[in-house]
């Protein structure tokens, strides 16, 4: 049984939290001063502390560090008042692990302590994945320990040693422009490297982006410009989600790639290309060929080489690897400090079916990072990334007829769960849907909901 000390020099609040935490299970001490306080923190091995801010012999911030070192680090939960901002701030520096106001609300109390009985337990056990900072990585490295990641890695070994074009396939973010940086940083590091989005631009201007053009070869080519092919030199030029690219630029693009030769937009020289050339796509080449949305012979001269990027459910074995590989990025970047992950917490995440790939594996561990208050990240961290993957996979709300149903259907019933769950109070009805009295009462007469005044 965990057993709480609860210090504060209030009686009934002592009383309150007392009964509470011994109706939940918990094993209860008080102490009405911080001395007091200080004796059962050594002799009793408090699970956790509840500790208010104004005590009659100290200020509880003061007793913070010394309480959580004579309690064996048990987190410490602050008492505060509404309007004591400041010490409340004071008090999170001084290392409690979180607050509640005055006068306490015994739902957010429970919440609080859940937690940092929770933290505890983790913090204690040693099954969790430590993340070292600095050394380890380079910023731009590319990990995997799976098997198919390996087998990549020997893969873009023998690529970078030649000068071959390399076509990258992969779902979306599965690393396709960071294998591209990759294989460059390896052939021709100190040569430029120059990324071109080919869903991003039009295609008229696209023409001119890749190729350059002469002065005055249409309105507002002011300058000659030369193209991404000649500035890339002897490096790499990479062609991001070529399978997006026009017909028309497509067949340009072949007789680049027959001839190694560009063509500035307006002019008539033909310039020599030197650098080598990576695209990706997300698509499936092969099957855009075959409906004739892909030239099969500009398909046949990209894929010489071929990278598969698996995707990342078929790699789990990568995401402890892969996590502590981003939150040293995410921590320099935001200038935290996550250094734990619970192997439990691990597990999770190599359960998720991550339709995003390491993209949103990257998001939903920033998002955790900017979530965590300690060193330690928590599951309740871990928020869903929220937008296109997760509501795709969520069943549409239906009618009873089973087609799907219509705005205003799914908004009466709304309504009508709201209301019922407010027992019919309206004022809180409104409240919780956020609309005002008069907007309430206009759905109520529209959908025929009968209202009795409140
Ligand atoms: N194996 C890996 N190791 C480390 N970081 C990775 C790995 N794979 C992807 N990342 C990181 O994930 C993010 C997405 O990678 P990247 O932009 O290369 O994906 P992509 O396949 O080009 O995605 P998209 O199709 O959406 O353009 C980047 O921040 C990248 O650094
Ligand atoms: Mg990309």
């Amino acid at each position: 049984m965990d057993r709480i000390l609860i210090v504060d020099d209030d009686r009934s609040i002592r009383e309150l939290l007392s009964m509470h935490l011994e109706e939940r299970g918990f094993g209860v001490m008080s102490a009405a001063t911080g001395a007091e306080g200080f004796r059962l923190a050594a002799e009793a091995s408090p699970a956790a502390i509840v500790l208010d801010m104004r005590l009659p012999d100290a200020s509880g911030i003061d007793l913070i560090p010394e309480l959580k070192k004579r309690a064996a680090e048990a987190p410490v939960l602050m008492i505060t008042a509404h309007h004591d901002m400041a010490s409340t701030i004071l008090a999170m520096k001084a290392g409690a692990f979180d607050y509640i106001h005055k006068p306490i609300d015994i739902q957010a109390f429970d919440v609080a302590l859940d937690r940092a009985l929770e933290v505890r337990r983790l913090s204690k056990g040693t099954d969790y994945l430590s993340v070292e900072g600095g050394g380890a990585f380079k910023m731009d490295d590319i990990v995997g320990s799976s098997p198919p990641m390996q087998q990549l890695f020997k893969d873009v070994g023998r690529v970078a040693a030649s000068r071959a074009t390399v076509l990258i396939q992969g779902e979306s973010g599965t690393g396709k422009e960071l294998i591209a940086r990759v294989i460059h940083s390896y052939s021709a590091p100190q040569k430029p490297f120059i990324g071109i989005d080919c869903s991003a631009i039009v295609d008229t201007l696209l023409e001119s982006e890749l190729f350059g053009h002469e002065k005055g070869a249409f309105t507002g080519a002011v300058q000659t410009k030369p193209g991404k092919f000649e500035l890339a030199e002897e490096g790499s030029i990479f062609l991001d989600e070529i399978g997006e690219l026009s017909q028309n630029l497509q067949a340009k693009l072949l007789r680049v790639l027959q001839e190694r030769e560009v063509e500035r937009v307006g002019g008539v020289r033909r310039i020599p290309i030197r650098a080598r050339i990576l695209a990706a796509t997300n698509r499936d080449l092969a099957e855009e060929m075959r409906t004739g949305r892909f030239r099969e012979d500009l398909y046949q001269r990209l894929k010489v080489v071929t990278l598969r990027l698996p995707p990342l459910r078929e790699r789990a074995k990568d995401i402890p690897l892969l996590v502590e590989h981003l939150l040293v990025k995410i921590n320099q970047r935001l200038h935290k400090n996550l250094r734990r992950v619970p192997r439990e917490v691990i597990e999770k995440l190599q359960r998720r079916p991550w339709p995003g790939n390491v993209r949103e594996l990257e998001n939903v561990l920033t998002r955790a990072a900017v979530l965590s208050q300690g060193d330690m990240l928590l599951q309740e961290h871990l928020v869903d990334q929220g937008g296109i993957p997760r509501s795709e996979a969520r069943p549409l709300p239906s009618a009873v007829d089973g087609r799907v149903a219509t705005l205003d259907e799914v908004e009466r019933d709304h309504i009508v769960r709201v209301w019922t769950l407010a027992k019919g109070h309206k004022g809180k009805t409104c409240q919780m849907l956020g609309i005002s009295r008069p907007t309430l009462e206009r759905k109520l007469k529209k959908y025929g909901i009968a209202g009795e005044a409140d």
